[in-house]
């Protein structure tokens, strides 16, 4: 009696002909997967860090404290008292979740409230709150596409974009980063009868680039290319209140349709679109990842809610994060860091090697700065980062020992002298980078 590979008897050796035919194994690809152990087995694993208690701008891990520099809680309004209050009042009304798709039985007042505060906010006609920003991405890109339109994304998009590109039926064209020649050029390819839609991040969420938005929408207005804009980073960040990217550029009325998430400023978790309200109505009854998930908890609404109402009342917020930001790109630079085309709080600095990247962040970790390394996919093959934000809460003392303690490490893994430091900073203004050089280095990440 032959087996087969699976160890099952075939009770005949008849069919063994039959039996050579192995059935391919979904897991075995898990099986063999060892990119973490890899990093795990030379100490340098820098995701999953457990932490046990966050104060603000400081986390405790393992007993130790930390000074965050790797969080989007860009006003610090996460661990605000009055935040927090609002989410447990929440709780206390309406239980600790909805159990339900808005849709259907999970429509609370407060959900009503928020998005009305927020089309309010941003002057906007119309919001639909989703349950998380990629969700938010996920429903415009799947919803408002058929398979004759064409979706114009820069190749820096967010992750949750480009997935929300590959679920769409839409044909996507990335064009080079940030560049409104590139999307001429890929536009005036396109018939009339392609619907066409721009889909940019206002901040783009490794380089901290703020996008060429007067720029891009003046070509897409030629071309009768709707505008979206993912407002993730920008949100409490840019624009006279902390509206993000399309009011600091005081184009609101060009913007078709702009995204934005509660999991960065505004210190919490869930999405939203703003928009006119026949495209938002669309939505609300076509975006499947909206109508079949359980709508935002009422501690997660009731917090946001608040956190929305103090980034309006307190403006020196946003005032200090600047501050802070300034200083930063400024205290990089003096120190010769390499710290790219960055306009925003998130500052990475260019290492370029995978392995130095890893390194620089645990010799960080290890003198009590919690910052986070970005390797391939999340950056482009060979420009690994570390990876650093700012909020309005750090202290002058607390950022001058960071800027002390990157130079000293700098120095001793000898970042500044390595080419490929300067090579990555070289690359990242390539604009020529195209999609099919990224499938060719996916053979050898880390
Ligand atoms: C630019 C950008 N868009 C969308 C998202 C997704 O947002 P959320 O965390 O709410 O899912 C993120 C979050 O990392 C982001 O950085």
């Amino acid at each position: 009696m032959k087996e087969t590979t699976n160890g099952h008897s075939n009770g005949h050796v008849h069919h063994f002909e039959e039996a050579q035919e192995t059935h391919k194994d979904i897991f075995t690809k898990c099986y063999e997967f060892n990119q973490h152990t890899k990093a795990q087995s030379l100490g340098l694993y820098p995701y999953f860090r457990r932490i046990d208690a966050t104060m603000g701008n400081k986390v405790v891990c393992r007993g130790e404290t930390k000074i965050m520099i790797g969080s989007n809680n860009y006003l610090g309004l996460a661990q605000d008292e009055r935040v927090v209050e609002a989410a447990i009042e929440a709780t206390r009304k309406y239980g600790a979740g909805c159990t339900g798709s808005r849709f259907l039985n999970g429509n609370i007042q407060l959900h009503e409230e928020l998005e009305e505060a927020l089309a309010k906010f941003l002057k906007r006609e119309s919001v639909l709150l989703f349950s998380t920003g990629f969700f938010a991405n996920q429903g415009a890109l799947t919803s408002l596409l058929e398979d004759t339109d064409a979706i114009l994304c820069d190749r820096e998009n967010h992750a949750s974009i480009i997935d929300g590109c590959k679920a769409s039926p839409a044909k996507t064209i990335p064009f080079a980063h940030n560049s409104a020649d590139a999307l001429r050029r890929r536009l005036k390819r396109l018939p009339p009868s392609a619907g066409k839609f721009l889909v940019v991040d206002g901040v783009f969420s490794m380089s901290g680039d703020v996008v060429d938005l007067p720029a891009m929408q003046k070509v897409a207005k030629e071309y009768g290319c709707r505008v979206y804009v993912d407002e993730a980073h920008a949100l409490g960040v840019l624009g006279p209140k902390g509206e993000g990217t399309v009011h600091h550029f005081g184009l609101n009325d060009e913007v078709d349709l702009v995204m934005g998430t509660f999991s960065k400023s505004l210190g919490s978790m869930g999405g939203f679109l703003a928009g006119s309200k026949p495209v938002i109505e669309f939505l609300r009854h076509k975006a499947r990842c909206f109508m079949f998930t359980a709508s935002l908890a009422p501690a997660v609404t009731g917090g946001v809610l608040k956190a929305l109402q103090l980034m309006q009342e307190e403006p020196e917020r946003i005032e200090q994060l600047w501050k802070n930001t300034r200083k930063m790109h400024e205290g990089f630079k003096s120190l010769g860091f390499n710290i790219g085309t960055t306009q925003s709080p998130v500052v990475p600095i260019l290492i370029g090697s995978e392995i130095k990247a890893l390194q620089f962040a645990q010799r960080l970790f290890e003198a009590g700065i919690f910052a986070t390394p970005a390797v391939f996919p999340a950056v482009r093959y060979g420009e690994a980062i570390v990876r650093t934000s700012y909020m309005a809460t750090h202290t002058n003392d607390e950022l001058d020992y960071v800027l002390e303690t990157f130079a000293r490490i700098g120095k001793e893994l000898g970042i500044f002298d390595d080419s490929a430091y300067r090579e990555g900073a070289k690359r990242r203004t390539n604009n020529g980078y195209d999609f099919e050089v990224q499938d060719q280095e996916r053979a050898q990440p880390l």
